[in-house]
């Protein structure tokens, strides 16, 4: 399992001192949660913040986006290199077109579905993924329960992938902790994110590690 911290639950008054400390112990990615106050109720950090971050990173960036607008965020973050950059499928029109426009910047492109979305719109573009983001919170804000029908959601599309030869990561986001992570791991899934869990932990490597099923 590959873990990818949220930083939306580190202290940012030492922004940069939290996104080494994950760095150091261990984890794979760095998540980094994009709100604009309009897809979803809440107002995070924008390129002038993730570019400290990158800064402070030694692991990829893994940016979130959740937001109206998807296009124009594109590329405001496009120039900080993540490796992925995900976008809701709700707030989107012309999906394809901006799989295609985040592959021509190099980086990664990554759906992610909300708790109520089944996997219909994967079936034309599964292939063009490199990664499709569960939420098992509606999205907003860290420290929610986890939604357990994201369990089924994940083994379904574990199936879809596999079927198609495709090499498609599944990346599941919300309320995951040392409670559910045999079940993600069981259901197929490949990456989670953790924020309020790892950075609610005194110890960030331990964390890390009981992730690491
Ligand atoms: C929620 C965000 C998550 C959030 C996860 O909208 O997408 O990445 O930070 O936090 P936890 O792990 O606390 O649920
Ligand atoms: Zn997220």
């Amino acid at each position: 399992m590959l873990v990818a911290p949220s930083i939306l639950s580190a202290d940012f008054g030492h922004l940069d001192q939290e996104v080494r400390a994950i760095c150091n112990a261990g984890c794979d990615l760095v998540h980094v949660d994009v709100m604009d106050g309009h897809f979803v109720p809440n107002l995070t950090i924008g390129p002038v913040v993730v570019e400290a971050v990158a800064k402070a990173a030694t692991k990829p960036l893994d940016i979130h986006l959740m937001v109206q607008n998807n296009s124009f965020f594109v590329d405001l973050f496009a120039p900080l290199k993540p490796k992925y950059l995900s976008f809701h499928i709700e707030e989107e029109k012309h999906v394809h077109r901006l799989i295609q426009k985040i592959r021509s910047y190099d980086i990664s492109p990554c759906v992610v579905l909300n708790p109520h979305r089944g996997l219909e719109d994967l079936e034309y573009i599964i292939d063009d993924l490199d990664m499709v983001l569960l939420m098992s919170v509606n999205p907003g804000f860290g420290g929610q329960k986890f939604i357990p029908t994201v369990l089924e959601k994940a083994k379904r599309l574990r199936d879809l992938i596999d079927k198609r030869g495709a090499k498609t990561l599944i990346e599941v986001d919300g309320g995951v902790s040392d409670k559910n992570i045999h079940a993600l791991k069981d259901a197929g899934v490949d990456v989670v994110v953790a924020g309020s869990y790892v950075y609610g932990n005194s110890d960030y490597a331990k964390a890390i590690e009981r992730l690491k099923v």
